[in-house]
């Protein structure tokens, strides 16, 4: 059988010749423009045909790559809306409705905001720096890693204080995306030379989106192959289709050159997003630590004054469909066992409400007012302990040995063997 998994000296209206099941996870492909552009071969799309034409042919296109893509699948679009005798010609939203058409739907619109244009615009104009990219799915039970790109980095420093406002995983990226064009030097070293490739960067992400390792990623109009060479560097499966064959010769040089020092690179990064497993955890233990203050606090106005201590055990992450919840322990150590039931009944209906509700904690509570059992079952953890006191758990108070609990100071409410050390000036 013939290898399909390479680009493809083939008209993009005969994918259905070459592809003949839904193998396809992913799409991303800009479209040859309207009219303006010759890409120097026969059949092109766009180039000389009048505006109806060019929209039935990508609908024709992206019908067939319709047909060849998962149910999971997702197609990303990158084109812009252009000028025909000063008036813009909304070619992204008419290119909208056609898909439409065929059963795509439209999920998201974003902006790709560009570095470089001409400084000068004409009457009525502002200067150009964006294009459109549109997202579309194939069903509502598509494929979106959104988890894969959160930022977690640049996160202002309320994440310390305020943790149960922040996803673990980082912030979700915005609809506007900046990713400056290549240039002519930095892609291809010489080999491209005809028109402007995609930036890499702006690929990787949306590879990371929407695909994993060994997935299938087509580019019906590959030109240069930017979609496909990052493709490859990150260990999916490619096909191209592309009608000049000039373009896909030196795709082919550019692989041979840069792939084996670009998909090192890509190890590389993927070892680095240990960087963001660190966060999720600092957030989730800067929850439960929070978490164990708060209820300190409201015990101490509600007057439950025989509250002495809190211990925090965190141990795992239960999952709940599309939530995920911390569990929790909170061992009270009380004073007396006067009011132990009434302070039991009213914690769990606190649990219940804002702000414990907003945690994603699922807590567990063990009540004891003997020091004794308080203090097995700390030993039991065999690890230093870190005690946080009722005004701030984003740094720990001091580093204690079991025996030394006795004496951890009135203040000093929460105990764990969490270890949070944070100074705030540092994530401003
Ligand atoms: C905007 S360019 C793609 C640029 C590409 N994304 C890159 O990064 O280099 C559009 C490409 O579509 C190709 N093309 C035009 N009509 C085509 C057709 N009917 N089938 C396949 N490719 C076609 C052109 O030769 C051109 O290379």
């Amino acid at each position: 059988m013939e290898d399909i998994f390479k680009v493809h000296h083939e008209d993009a209206r005969n994918i259905d010749k070459i592809i003949k099941n839904k193998i396809v996870d992913v799409t991303i492909t800009s479209p040859p423009y309207f009219d303006l552009k010759d890409y120097g071969s026969d059949n092109q799309i766009g180039y000389g045909q009048d505006y109806e034409a060019y929209l039935d042919d990508l609908k024709i296109v992206f019908q067939k790559v319709f047909n060849v893509t998962k149910e999971s699948g997702t197609l990303w679009v990158i084109i812009d809306a252009y000028r025909r005798e000063g008036e813009v010609v909304p070619l992204p939203f008419d290119f909208s409705h056609k898909l439409r058409e065929v059963g795509w739907k439209l999920k998201e619109v974003i902006i790709w905001g560009k570095d470089r244009t001409v400084p000068w615009a004409h009457k009525g104009q502002m200067r150009n720096l964006f294009e459109y990219i549109l997202v579309f799915s194939k069903s509502d039970d598509f494929n979106f890693y959104i988890d894969e790109v959160r930022d977690f980095e640049t996160l202002k420093k309320w994440w310390v204080k305020y943790p149960e406002r922040y996803n673990p995983k980082g912030k979700t990226p915005d609809a506007i995306w900046n990713f400056d064009i290549p240039t002519q030097g930095s892609w291809g070293n010489g080999y491209i030379r005809h028109f402007c490739p995609l930036p890499e960067e702006m690929i990787e992400q949306m590879l990371k989106l929407t695909t994993k390792e060994d997935d299938v990623v087509l580019d019906c109009f590959s030109g240069s192959g930017s979609v496909l060479s990052k493709a490859l560097n990150m260990k999916r499966r490619y096909i191209g289709f592309e009608l000049n064959q000039e373009y896909i010769d030196m795709f082919h040089n550019y692989i041979k050159e840069t792939n084996e020092e670009k998909s090192s690179k890509y190890c590389i990064s993927k070892k680095n997003r240990i960087g963001q497993a660190k966060f999720e955890k600092l957030v989730n233990d800067l929850r439960a630590l929070k978490y164990a203050r708060l209820l300190y606090k409201k015990l101490q106005t509600e007057g439950f004054k025989n509250v002495l201590k809190i211990y925090v055990k965190r141990t795992y992450t239960l999952s709940n469909g599309d939530r995920k919840y911390l569990k929790v322990k909170y061992l009270f150590l009380l004073e007396d066992r006067s009011r132990k039931n009434e302070i039991a009944k009213k914690v769990e209906d606190w649990t219940k409400k804002a702000p414990f509700s907003k945690f994603g904690i699922a807590p567990t509570y063990l009540y004891t007012h003997k020091v004794t059992s308080f203090i097995e079952i700390l030993t039991n953890e065999k690890k230093d302990l870190y005690i946080y006191d009722f005004k701030a758990t984003h740094r720990f108070v001091k580093k204690i040995k079991i025996e030394e609990l006795n004496r951890s100071g009135k203040n000093n409410v929460i105990i764990s063997s969490i270890q949070v050390d944070l100074n705030e000036s540092d994530y401003a």
